[in-house]
């Protein structure tokens, strides 16, 4: 009987795993890729789009469903286009990740004629419908013809910018430097070309052509151009698509004008204005914000604005400001300085940055106060004092550089405690924090903090040494004894250790 009922259970188990096999087993249309058969399955391939992925990275497992789903859909376009993943994390597999420049994940290219020619790497937004139209794009012409108002309405997104050649005949040297140019920026740029200029949209040109126009979703909307050589084409659509103000937006990570704000790549001095767009003033304060913008546009300077909504907090953080201070300008200045009109009124905007431009405004340093007790054992350093107590204090000082939310921070706090105990009667050292959330962390001096905690033993002879020991008090008090300056150096352990033998 037993046995029968244990049949029983290792059938229905049987029965189970086929019907989740079933739903498993439903066709992958991602074709999978190792280092046996990858050269192999690419030569084969004129095209083929390959994600390098690695098995524990999040934005992988984000991307999966919808690189699947785009897969799913690219299997039927005609002809049929081939989605692969390739794990570039496992170790037989780097050799081939390496090859071609993998340095990231995921990191998403096609390759052509065979893998031998390798395109830029993808980084627009990775949900499946825009990774279909992107490779779709890929494989039809550079730029497209656009023959009725119909295709006008279907081909120029005008929420993005978009360039269109107009020509009285699609042949002559005018017509194949367009197409050069398109075929260059293909990735970075949408492109028409037409006999009729009166189907665009934004106006009815009667123009012949040979004529460049640029639809862009701010500021004037459109700009044109006739010069056709190459390098004058790219520099205008390089100019003209540059919004005078970027707006801020962390749900659309994609967006090349938010990443452009950052990237530094001009050395630009950066604006940003975060308000509440739900306020009475906001639209006083954007317009006034606009109007600056509009008068500096060209120069140097970049502009930013941005609500003030969960979503976009991340700015905030990134800045190390408070939601306190909004309404605010903030500038970061190319040299580094960095400078700020917080709870700004709708009258000081202008006048503000007009002393700024004067160079009138004093830089903003991030410090918390100066703390009136500082009674623990663990020192608390802020920027203000961080000269005093640490570099003109002639002591031995181990300083922490944490974030109040980090974990191993968390971790350390009660080791750093029973340092900081062990040493109460040595004047001479100083075990200290430094919330470096909020305070400027000096570059000149630390470099770039990018991890918390990070430690740093300044002795008194201001010789510095980062930390990069093990986090046990014993291994801490070793390295404060082995490092410190003063004559201290050659005597025994600090009293409270002896104490608790
Ligand atoms: C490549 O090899 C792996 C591992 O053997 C296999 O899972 C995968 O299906 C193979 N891919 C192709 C296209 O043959
Ligand atoms: C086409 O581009 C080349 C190279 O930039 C340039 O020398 C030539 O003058 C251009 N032709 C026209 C008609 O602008």
């Amino acid at each position: 009987m037993a046995l029968t009922l244990r049949g029983l259970e290792v059938c229905l188990v049987v029965v189970l795993l086929s019907i989740f096999g079933g739903i498993q087993g439903e066709e992958e249309s991602v074709i999978t890729l190792d280092h046996s058969n990858f050269t192999d399955f690419v030569s084969k391939h004129d095209f083929i789009f390959v994600e390098f992925y690695a098995p524990g990275c999040g934005f992988c497992k984000t991307l999966a469903p919808e690189y699947e789903k785009a897969a799913s859909i690219l299997k039927k376009n005609d002809p049929p286009i081939t989605l692969a993943k390739f794990d570039a994390f496992e170790a037989v597999n780097k050799p081939i990740a390496r090859l071609y420049k993998v340095s990231g994940f995921p990191t998403l290219k096609i390759l052509n004629n065979g893998g031998k020619n390798v395109q830029d790497e993808y980084n627009g937004p990775r949900k499946a419908d825009d990774l279909v139209k992107y490779v779709q794009k890929q494989l039809g012409p550079a730029s497209v013809e656009i023959k009725s108002t119909n295709d006008a309405a279907s081909v120029i997104d005008l929420a993005k910018s978009f360039i269109v050649g107009v020509f009285p005949e699609f042949s002559g040297e005018e017509y194949e430097n367009f197409t050069k140019l398109a075929e260059k920026l293909r990735n970075a740029y949408d492109f028409g070309h037409t006999l009729d200029a009166k189907i665009l949209p934004r106006g009815d040109l009667s123009v012949k052509g040979p004529l460049i126009i640029l639809f862009k979703p701010f500021d004037d909307l459109f700009a044109d151009f006739k010069d056709f050589d190459i390098t004058a084409m790219e520099k205008f659509i390089v100019k003209e698509d540059d919004p005078s103000v970027t707006v801020f937006n962390m749900d659309d990570p994609g967006n090349p004008y938010i990443s452009r704000f950052f990237s530094d790549r001009n050395l630009n001095t950066k604006v940003t204005m975060i308000l509440n767009f739900a306020s009475d003033n906001a639209a006083t304060l954007k317009s006034k914000f606009y109007d600056i913008a509009h008068i500096l546009k060209g120069g140097k300077i970049s502009f930013l604005l941005s609500d003030l909504e969960p979503n976009n907090e991340r700015l905030l953080k990134f800045f190390k400001l408070d939601g306190s201070l909004v309404p605010l300008i903030y500038i970061q200045g190319n040299g580094g300085k960095k400078y700020l009109k917080a709870n700004v009124e709708d009258d000081q905007v202008v006048p503000w940055f007009k002393k700024f431009m004067d160079g009138k405004i004093e830089e903003f340093i991030k410090s918390e106060h100066i703390p009136q007790e500082n009674n623990e054992p663990v020192k608390v350093v802020v920027l203000k004092n961080l000269q005093d107590m640490v570099f003109n204090s002639g002591k031995e000082v181990l300083l922490e550089f944490y974030a109040p939310w980090c974990g191993h921070c968390k971790k350390l706090a009660p080791i750093l405690d029973e340092v900081a105990l062990s040493y109460q009667n040595d004047p001479n050292v100083l075990i200290a924090k430094f919330d470096a959330t909020a305070n400027d962390v000096p570059s000149d001096k630390f470099g770039k903090v990018a991890s918390y905690p990070t430690m740093y033993f300044i002795s008194s002879n201001k010789e510095m040494i980062k930390y990069t020991e093990g986090r046990t008090k014993e291994e801490i008090i070793n390295f404060i004894q082995k490092h410190r300056h003063d004559d201290e150096k050659e005597m025994d352990e600090p009293v409270s250790l002896t104490d608790e033998l």
